[in-house]
């Protein structure tokens, strides 16, 4: 190349030192340029395989998630995918099999269901459906009647939290999980809420039936993290509402529903076994139907306490209608007596319901206070939505 041929406004110099040096110049200048594309190129080829990957993972087939049941010697595990049956599958190179336990979270190959990945487990309760809540708001002024049944909770999930020493110095463990029992809308939740808001711990709230229905082949895994969960934000009380929803007589095991509900209970059982009462843990549950809860739940060293909540009597009617009109303006005179007198056999739930169902008639009736003819009208209104539904439902009368 001839240093004519150059382009550019730079003027070539005559033969001789000038034009050597010139050389020199642009030799390296060329050479400047060329390492410069080279690094250009190198940088582009990465951006490229970059974009492939990225490509080749967005089109690649979806994992299937799967929990693992069981390893075997040879290697493999039984892993039961979220929907169908159990298989027994291998897993990939690369994942500490050592490590894999039955109840972990793993990634499955949408065909031959290998083991591809760990998944960490979502130890979140919200996603899981329980409630997790550091500070309930209820009250145990909230409550009406039911003193000596709340002070029987209260020694047994109260007082080992706030003072564990004087179970310590006598000797004496605290039982390890209370049972509520009674009829619907009693106030079993509004007991256990109450409690947790007096100790300060971490409420953990799990609905049996959601336990079931909604995690299906997740159950077993959801209750032994919440024992987990529950340590590590100890001092907590664990509150399984609705228990009769997993703890159903083991009568006849049919469908994979039965099944499901079956592991679940065995899980709760065993932790109920592995767990050691330290105080600082409590567990709580609430039931209304007794009748059809597994023995193996009710024996000693599991639900070692249970307090029966029954149908408020009149006088705990009256407390629990002046609880719930409290926030209500009223008119003056008003006849409660009469009206715990009348309402004999409906629940907290029930009394409750008469209260808003006395404000709407005032409201509809444009008063600015509710009037002794709004609860009477009420009253009947609630009775006569109650008496529909006993005869609907001619199976209410298994509760309890
Ligand atoms: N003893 C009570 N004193 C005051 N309010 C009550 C009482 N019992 C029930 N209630 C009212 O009824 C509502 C429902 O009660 P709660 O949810 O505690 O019933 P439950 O016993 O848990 O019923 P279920 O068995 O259906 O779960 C409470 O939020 C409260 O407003
Ligand atoms: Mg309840």
């Amino acid at each position: 190349m001839s240093p004519e041929e150059t382009e550019g406004d730079v003027s070539t110099p005559e033969k001789g030192d000038d034009w050597n040096k010139w050389l020199i110049e642009e030799t390296e200048r060329f050479e400047a340029e060329k390492r410069q594309l080279e690094a250009d190129v190198s940088r582009m080829k990465r951006e490229n395989a970059h974009l492939k990957g990225e490509l080749a993972r967005l089109r690649a087939p979806p994992q299937v998630i799967g929990t693992v049941t069981d390893r075997l010697k040879d290697g493999r595990v039984s892993i039961k995918s979220s929907s169908g049956p159990d298989f027994v599958v291998h897993i990939s190179e690369g994942i500490d099999k050592e490590n894999l336990e039955a109840g972990d979270r793993v990634a499955l190959h949408r065909q031959t269901l290998a083991v591809l990945e760990s998944l960490p487990s979502t130890k979140d309760p919200l996603v899981m459906g329980a409630e997790v809540d550091s500070k309930p708001s209820e009250n145990y002024k909230d409550i009406g009647g039911l003193v000596e049944e709340l002070n029987e909770l209260r020694s047994t999930v109260e007082l080992p939290m706030l003072h564990p020493k004087r179970f310590t110095k006598v000797g004496v463990e605290p039982p390890k999980g209370v049972l509520l029992v009674g009829p619907p809308g009693t106030g079993k939740t509004l007991m256990a809420k109450a409690v947790a808001n007096a100790t300060n711990a971490t409420f953990i709230r799990l609905i049996g039936s959601e336990l079931v229905q909604k995690y299906i082949g997740e159950g077993a895994r959801l209750v032994r993290e919440l024992f987990q969960l529950a340590q590590e934000k100890a001092p907590s009380i664990i509150f399984i509402d609705e228990l009769d929803a997993v703890g159903a007589k083991r009568m006849d095991v049919g469908t994979t529903g039965d099944r499901e509900v079956q592991r679940t209970l065995m899980q709760l059982l065993g932790e109920l076994d592995g767990f050691t009462p330290r105080g600082n843990v409590s567990i709580m549950a609430a039931s209304n139907r007794p009748d059809i809860l597994d023995e193996a739940l009710l024996r000693p060293g599991r639900f070692d306490r249970i307090i029966k909540i029954p149908l408020p009597e009149e006088e705990a009617r009256l407390k629990i209608i002046k609880i719930h009109t409290k926030e209500m303006s009223v008119s003056r005179g008003i006849n409660y007596k009469k009206i715990a007198a009348e309402t004999e056999g409906l629940s907290g739930a029930d009394l409750r319901a008469l209260c808003v169902e006395a404000g709407m008639n005032a409201i509809n009736d444009k008063q600015a206070k509710i009037s002794s003819k709004n609860f009477f009208d009420a009253l009947e209104k609630v009775k006569n939505r109650l008496t529909d539904a006993e005869i609907s439902e001619p199976e209410g009368g298994l509760y309890y």
